[in-house]
């Protein structure tokens, strides 16, 4: 028998999802757990769910099937397969994912992932195991931090969450359901986790939240600090190239956010902010408390301020209620604004929000047909976009080799992936390059001249 116990993490969903599911390694990794990349050997499998769109939530069932047989495999063969469900589907179903698949051993709310190793002790006990509670500790202070090889395993890009939660209610979301109020990290916390990453070699960090620009964090002054605060201080963390945040509410773009984005070289030019719809009616069905007019007055401030920002957003075609003329409005928008990038879905009614029970549900067919019809034009867009992008000259954080032999691969500004011919020392360091070709989804480019060196590289040893 051997001595290590496997742990296999599968997530869904959002970002917040991914650095959860880090989190959640590193705490069972101080357990004894060593990470997995298959379910196959794994002594313990955890889905991180999504509960978004039913789509989402349906697949962990069909997921939890497969799984289920192969705890059946592992039985036959005397061992003990631990199935454990995460996320957002364990917060909004609780027991009703133990009805549903019996198979599973544990379920665990996103507040709660610090408590995994007692859970999963009384899980060996024999006991089925339901904690969806949102507790009075803080599992951020509970939570272990990533060993210094896992962060480096992980690239040169992360994410940090410095918010969690979502007070908007958007009468379509189940956010503020599954991961309850909004809550901001301290200041000191958060930095003293970048200074962490820095020193693994991270170049690049994303800041994330449900709604990451109402961030309200306490400052080591004692007073809350705004998300533009935040960023001013993250930059000076030495290693620190780029930044980002995301995901953004157009009604809390304030003014030191914009700020940032005039004054602060490591911030990307590049912002997702949602907008959902173009047509007023429906902005205000759905609760999102701003007009069009406001948003595009959001886009004009920013742009101002940055005249080298994207744009990309999210958009729900098919809201209950939404005629054809509230459509070409959210079309015009798109026109209006010009995205570089865009995720755009059918409205899926999800139980226990209120959208789900308004007049007006539209037919599967008009929803497909308008989803069409938007994702045809944001392409337009995001095409444009990229073809500009050649002739360009821009800064690329290099992440990793690509699947060409001999190409490096890493992200432009505007986040698309751009790939150069190169040694593989640039990998960690941030190098100018002039794009030469644009396809559908990526670039290709030239390196300027010799590569600038951000830090250590990560993977290999510099001018060898
Ligand atoms: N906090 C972010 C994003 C939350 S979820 C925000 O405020 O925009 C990510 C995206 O999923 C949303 O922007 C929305 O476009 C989509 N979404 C959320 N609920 C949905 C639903 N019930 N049906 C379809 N799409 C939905
Ligand atoms: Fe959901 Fe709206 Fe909150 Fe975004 S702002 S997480 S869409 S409720
Ligand atoms: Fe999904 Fe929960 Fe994120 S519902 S989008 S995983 S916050």
């Amino acid at each position: 028998m051997s001595g290590a116990r496997k742990v296999h993490i599968k997530s869904f969903g959002c970002q917040m999802n991914v650095y959860d599911s880090h989190r959640m390694a590193d705490t069972l990794a101080s357990e004894g757990f060593i990470e997995t990349a298959t379910p196959d050997d794994a002594d313990l499998v955890i889905l991180n769910t999504c509960h978004i769109r039913e789509k989402a939530a349906e697949k962990i069932y069909s997921e939890l099937g497969r799984i289920r047989v192969m705890k059946q495999e592992a039985a036959r063969d005397g061992r003990h397969l631990m199935i454990a469900v995460a996320g957002c589907v364990a917060q909004a179903e609780g027991g009703e994912i133990l009805r549903r698949a019996p198979a599973v051993d544990l379920v665990v709310g996103p507040q709660s992932y610090h408590r995994l190793p007692d859970l999963l002790a009384r899980v060996a006990r024999g006991e089925a195991v339901i904690d969806t509670e949102f507790p009075v500790e803080d599992k951020f202070d509970h939570l272990k931090a990533p060993s210094r090889e896992a962060t480096r395993a992980r690239g040169v890009s992360a994410f940090v969450t410095v918010q969690e939660g979502c007070d908007k209610f958007c009468t379509f979301c189940v956010v503020p359901y599954t991961r309850g109020a909004e809550v901001s990290r301290p200041v000191a916390k958060i930095v003293a986790e970048v200074e962490r990453l820095a020193d693994a070699g991270v170049r690049e960090v994303s800041l994330i939240g449900q709604n990451v620009n109402a961030f309200h964090g306490e400052g080591p002054d004692g007073r809350a600090w705004t998300l533009g605060r935040l960023l001013h201080r993250i930059a000076e963390v030495p290693g620190i190239a780029r930044l980002r945040y995301t995901t953004s509410h157009p009604c809390d773009v304030e003014d030191s956010l914009i700020a940032a984005h005039r004054g602060l070289d490591a911030l990307m030019p590049y912002l997702h902010l949602p907008v959902q719809s173009g047509s007023d009616r429906i902005l205000d069905a759905m609760n999102r408390r701003h007009t069009r007019v406001d948003y595009l007055d959001v886009i004009a401030r920013i742009r101002n301020a940055q005249p080298a920002i994207a744009f990309s957003s999210d958009f729900i075609v098919g809201f209950p209620g939404e005629t054809e003329d509230d459509f070409r409005a959210t079309l015009s928008l798109v026109d209006e604004v010009g995205f570089a990038g865009a995720f755009s879905f059918k409205y899926s009614p999800r139980p226990g929000t209120p959208a789900a029970d308004m007049a007006g549900q539209l037919s599967e067919d008009v929803k497909t047909e308008r989803l069409h019809q938007l994702q045809a034009l944001l392409d337009t867009h995001q095409k444009a976009f990229n073809a500009g992008c050649v002739g360009q000259s821009f800064d690329v954080l290099f992440e990793k080799a690509a699947r060409h032999p001999g190409q490096i691969v890493g992200r432009s500004p505007y986040l698309q992936p751009v790939h150069v011919m190169a040694p593989p020392s640039i990998i960690g360091t941030v190098c100018r390059v002039t794009v030469t070709e644009a396809s559908a989804n990526s670039l290709f480019g030239e390196l300027d001249a010799a590569p600038m060196q951000h830090g250590e590289p990560m993977m290999a040893e510099a001018g060898g």
